[in-house]
């Protein structure tokens, strides 16, 4: 290092005071112009359990009077496994989203904020001991299941999985439809997760608003019963089937409702139960 750089590097550091809790960014994919996801460094002290979320973002802009600055944070589901090196995350891109505006335009290099408490209840401790797992998703509401898709405790724990993902478009299932190819492909993914394991996966994607080989919103396929007589499965059952549920409020809602019409019980970390909710959470 010259002198010169280093004087460089100390009069940036003077000028932009690091990032608390800062990580720095690794990769970034663009899936639409409404979907990215991004991998940033874990800090080292890390620990979650797959399915938990924790706080990340960006500092906000200087106020106008003060010139001081706040950090922009929204809470957001760790898309990676418990077992990872790295923290991945799923994000949808508001145009006029405090968070996101900005958030879509990190590169790999910059720094994000990442608040290092993770909490949640979509955890393999929040369900009874089950056969078969649901996981209900719409939109980025598949974060918290592509962690728990590369979660061995998923296989050990069920002899079902199966994923189902509701999206506007084709375009937008892209995310889960690579992830679960790339499962199934990946040497590593194979060794570590076990071909036996692999294939009980089964995956659902439906789309609402372009034409797809399912279409129809997942909720509507529950009750008509085209998503048990496409899948071959008995209709829900409290006795061996659990669920994890993350998408909208209204989607949360109305998927609470059918499990429960099926007889399924929220459970949460206190106590477990059949099935447990977490918001995809937006901004
Ligand atoms: P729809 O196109 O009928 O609104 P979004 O991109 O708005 O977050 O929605 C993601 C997907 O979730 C869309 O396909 C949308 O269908 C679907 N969706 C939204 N609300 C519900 C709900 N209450 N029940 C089932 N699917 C829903």
């Amino acid at each position: 290092m010259t002198d010169q750089s280093t004087m460089t590097d100390e009069t940036t550091a003077r000028a932009v005071p690091a990032l608390p809790d800062a990580q720095t960014v690794t990769a970034v994919t663009h899936y639409t112009d409404r979907l990215f996801s991004f991998r940033v460094t874990r800090p080292a002290s890390l620990r979650f359990r797959s399915g938990e979320f924790v706080m990340i973002g960006l500092m906000g802009d200087p106020h106008p009077e003060t010139g001081k600055q706040k950090p922009l944070l929204r809470a957001y589901s760790i898309a990676s496994p418990s077992w990872d090196e790295e923290l991945e995350f799923y994000s949808i891109k508001v145009e006029d989203g405090p968070l996101t505006s900005r958030l879509q335009h990190i590169k790999v290099g910059d720094e994000i904020i990442l608040k290092p408490k993770p909490v949640g209840t979509l955890v393999h401790d929040a369900l009874l001991p089950g056969k078969r797992i649901y996981f209900f998703a719409t939109g980025t509401g598949f974060a918290p299941f592509a962690s728990l898709l590369r979660e061995p405790e998923t296989y050990e724990k069920f002899d079902e999985v199966i994923i189902t993902h509701t999206c506007r478009d084709v375009a937008e299932l892209t995310y889960g439809a690579d992830l679960i190819a790339e499962l199934k492909s990946d040497e590593m993914m194979v060794e570590l997760l076990g071909e036996e394991n692999l294939a009980k996966i089964r995956y659902y994607p439906t789309t609402t608003r372009e034409q797809s080989p399912t279409m129809g919103r997942v909720t509507t396929l529950i009750e008509n019963g085209r998503l048990f007589a496409d899948l071959g499965v008995p209709p829900l059952d409290p006795a061996v089937d659990r669920a994890m549920v993350c998408g909208s409020l209204e989607f949360n809602k109305d998927i609470a409702a059918l499990m429960e019409a099926a007889g399924l019980r929220e459970g949460a970390n206190s106590e477990p139960g059949e099935f447990v909710i977490e918001k995809a959470f937006v901004g």
